[in-house]
């Protein structure tokens, strides 16, 4: 079988999502949302080569989001969409990959599983999209807002990516579409469609979602902490009197000082007052109870 590229667009300016920076460079939990995506492809081991397109002022940013990160060297989109796609898919076309997985920068939560499904119908069909059913009824209006027909459910699919293609095919596809003045196709699928391609569809995921607003990021963030599993804080304060000595132990350092501080054992507010927090994060009492002043054992203890 031949080979297996994948293409990320990641050349928008993600003005819906209207935050400081486009929406692919934003930190989901610390980590860039185009940074999870390239990794995912790139790590997935029936991905050959994986394409990033970006937007030229961004290539600073895209260094450093990406360092470390085995992709082709990213090249720069167009206008739209289906620009910067066309610009991936040539410059992909020299290493003449087989199948082309076409995936969006803004959909940083398609599981390794979908990418495998993903592959497997682009061998079988040529042409194929993940979708999922509608659980909403879908009505159409007229521009006063009336409706104007009410559609049925059962026929009706919302769309994802990673859509995967015949890659010759998809790319004479791109090319035509350009040559014919289309410029702005909302999908690969869509494109292929006018160009007379059959598309198949395979079960999409309904966590990967595409992330367009702010909403949807603080939904992601919420999502992210979800899967770390069960996240609690806990506060803690210490305080103890200064009094005789040459130092002050903080944090377990010994730091020369006029004075000391009083205490049983050490006296490190500081490491008093992280147990202090991690207790009270487990809700299991204080310190006190753990480590009772009269207790014999920890007269003068390292904290
Ligand atoms: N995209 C692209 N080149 C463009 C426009 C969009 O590569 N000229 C990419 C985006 O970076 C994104 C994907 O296509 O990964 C889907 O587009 P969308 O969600 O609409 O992102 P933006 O166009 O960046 O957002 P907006 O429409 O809100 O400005
Ligand atoms: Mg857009």
């Amino acid at each position: 079988m031949g080979t297996v590229a994948a293409l990320v667009v990641a050349a928008g300016r993600g003005e819906r999502a209207s935050g400081a920076i486009p929406k692919q460079y934003r930190d989901l939990a610390g980590i860039p949302v185009l940074r999870r995506v390239l990794d995912v492809l790139a790590r997935h081991r029936e991905v050959d080569m994986v394409q990033p397109v970006i937007a030229e002022p961004d290539s600073d940013r895209y260094r450093r989001a990406t360092a470390g990160l085995s992709t082709l060297p990213p090249v720069v989109g167009g206008a739209t969409r289906q620009a910067s796609v066309c610009a991936g898919l040539e410059a992909l076309a020299a290493r003449g990959p087989e199948i082309v997985l076409v995936h969006d920068a803004a959909r940083p939560f398609a599981s390794a599983a979908l990418i495998s499904r993903a592959i497997a119908a682009g061998h079988a069909t040529r042409a194929a999209v993940p979708v999922l059913p509608v659980a909403d009824t879908v009505k159409t209006v007229d521009p006063d807002g009336r409706v104007t027909a009410t559609l049925d459910r059962a026929i009706l699919r919302t769309i994802q990516t990673p859509q995967a293609f015949d890659f010759a095919q998809l790319l004479d596809a791109h090319r035509k579409a350009a040559a014919a003045g289309h410029a702005d196709f909302p999908d690969d699928a869509a494109l292929a469609e006018w160009a007379g391609s059959r598309v198949a569809t395979f079960p999409g995921e309904v966590g990967n979602i595409k992330l367009t607003t702010a909403e949807d990021f603080m939904r992601a963030e919420a999502e992210m902490i979800g899967r770390l599993g069960d996240v609690r804080t806990g506060s803690g304060y210490d305080v103890h009197a200064f009094g005789d000595g040459g130092h002050v132990i903080l944090g377990g350092v010994s730091i020369p000082h006029t004075h000391g501080l009083t205490g049983h054992s050490d006296a490190d507010v500081v490491l008093h007052a992280l147990v202090d927090a991690i207790l009270g994060a487990l809700a299991d009492g204080d310190i006190g109870e753990h480590f009772p002043p009269d207790d014999p054992r920890w007269r003068g203890a390292s904290s």
